[in-house]
């Protein structure tokens, strides 16, 4: 089998980054190796994301950039997959000639089938069935070369929460959970190929099982607490109006359960949130806000929110801002709202300019800086715990080390927060990976010096003589 070239680009959410893994390691037996540079590419897959205009947007100038390298070498096969090709079907192959595949959100487990068809016999395919079951994956493993210290795994597909504003249940179909003895094999094998940490990924965890009569979403985190070797869980997202007792127990119970909750706000006003379909109050959400602090009082929130939605007045807007205010979140992801296809809000009266929202958006951002600063702030001069993941973003682009540099290595505190600290190491021209071999994936104590709107900074702790946990 000759070995051939795949380039993917991964647009949107953490779960399109869990399908990208799927989509590389089913390609490998067919001879496909990942290659970071498009024009040595044999296919070139792009999963991609609509959840937002944007999103959508990004997607359509990653694929028009490949016109011209289509019309170089027509050999090259080039698919579009993820939630706008489930989204746009056969529209797409009528818009672009370059793209040879449109394959959707429950169409990974066919790929392999459908690129060696495309490889034997031209032709152009569609491919955007959806099924009621969900389809099992082999665990990603050896994907990159250097060690994986933290992986994603998605332990339940689609939505059936129909927010007005949102395009996932169309495109990701029926919210479907994975059975937890295949979820805990994944985990294990993760384990064993050095994996520390895992962030469950769900639409909406806190439902996880219920309809298929599986165990519970804090069930399915106790069984995961007792993995050898594992050492941090975390999940994303949660759904306000079912974020159980028992879940928010199991930040004091689980010890592996880092202390950081994504609880999506939307807005803060009662009118705007029966608008969007939430299903809570505000009131309902400030109280789990309190419950969360209550019984684990370092609890990292953050939230997102939609700036503009659909009728959304100048007093709807002040009451989001006075919950920003209120709950002091750790971190927030704030975007304009936009209109999405086959998502109920599109028909909705009261749409909002584009420069209000934009102002909409901004004043949100500048409420919430000072909040993520504070929270940041508040670490200097504690010890914190952090997983090591790897060397900084600032040093990740070099291959080697500038001479007399020291090796910055990146990890995040058990509550979420990015830290970055130096670890002596300097030796010229040294790789980066090797130089950092001792601690990545490991667990260190760093003394935060320095708080930053996004990361913290710190100096190793010595416990011991040894700086390893
Ligand atoms: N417009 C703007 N933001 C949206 N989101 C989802 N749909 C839209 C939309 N139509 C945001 C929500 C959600 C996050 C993933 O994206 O805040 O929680
Ligand atoms: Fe979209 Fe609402 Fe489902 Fe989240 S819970 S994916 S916002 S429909």
């Amino acid at each position: 089998m000759s070995l051939k070239n795949l380039y993917l680009k991964t647009i949107g959410c953490q779960m399109n980054v869990y399908d990208s893994d799927q989509i590389a390691n089913k390609l490998k037996p067919l001879g496909y190796r990942m290659t970071t540079a498009w024009e040595n590419a044999d296919l070139i897959i792009a999963n991609t994301c609509t959840i937002r205009e944007k999103a959508e947007q990004k997607a359509f100038s990653f694929l028009g950039r490949l016109a011209s390298l289509k019309r170089k070498r027509p050999d090259i096969i080039i698919g579009i997959g993820g939630c706008l090709a489930q989204q746009e079907g056969k529209k797409i192959l009528e818009r672009m000639p370059q793209i040879d595949l449109v394959f959707g959100t429950h169409a990974i487990s066919r790929l392999p089938q459908i690129i060696s068809r495309l490889e034997s016999q031209r032709f152009r395919l569609v491919d955007i069935e959806m099924s009621e079951t969900i389809d099992e994956f082999e665990p990603v493993v050896d994907l990159q070369a250097h060690q994986k210290v933290t992986s994603f795994v998605t332990i339940m597909q689609g939505c059936d929460n129909y927010c007005t504003y949102c395009v996932v249940p169309y495109v990701r179909g029926r919210e479907t959970s994975r059975d937890p003895d295949s979820i805990v094999s994944e985990i294990k094998s993760l384990v064993n190929s050095g994996v520390s940490e895992v962030t469950l990924l769900g639409q909406n965890v806190n439902s996880y099982g219920k309809k298929e009569g599986l165990c519970s979403f804090s069930n399915l985190l106790s069984i995961l607490n007792r993995i050898d070797g594992l050492k941090r869980i975390r999940f994303t997202t949660s759904h306000p109006k079912d974020l159980s007792f028992d879940l928010i127990n199991s930040f004091d119970n689980l010890n592996k359960l880092c202390h950081h909750i994504h609880l999506p706000l939307q807005s803060g006003a009662n009118r705007i949130l029966k608008r969007m379909h939430r299903k809570y109050s505000i009131e309902l959400y400030l109280k789990k806000i309190e419950e969360l602090r209550k019984l684990c009082p370092d609890i990292a929130i953050t939230s997102d929110i939609i700036a503009g939605f659909p009728g959304e007045t100048e007093s709807d807007f002040k009451e989001t801002i006075d919950v920003i205010k209120e709950v002091e979140f750790d971190g927030l992801y704030a975007f304009m709202y936009s209109d999405r296809p086959n998502a109920l809000s599109i028909r909705f009266p009261g749409k909002i300019s584009e420069p209000v929202k934009q102002a909409r958006l901004q004043r949100i951002l500048d409420v919430q800086e000072q909040f993520t600063l504070k929270k940041n702030m508040m670490l200097v001069g504690s010890t914190e715990l952090v997983l090591v993941e790897g060397v900084s973003k600032k040093q990740s682009g070099a291959e080697a080390l500038p001479e007399n540099q020291d090796l910055e290595l990146t990890g995040r505190t058990f509550t979420n927060k990015i830290v970055n600290f130096n670890c002596g190491n300097s030796r010229a021209g040294c790789g980066k990976e090797i130089l950092g071999k001792n601690y990545i994936g490991k667990m260190v104590n760093i003394r935060i010096e320095k708080a930053f709107s996004h990361s913290l900074r710190g100096t190793l702790v010595k416990k011991n003589q040894s700086i390893l946990v």
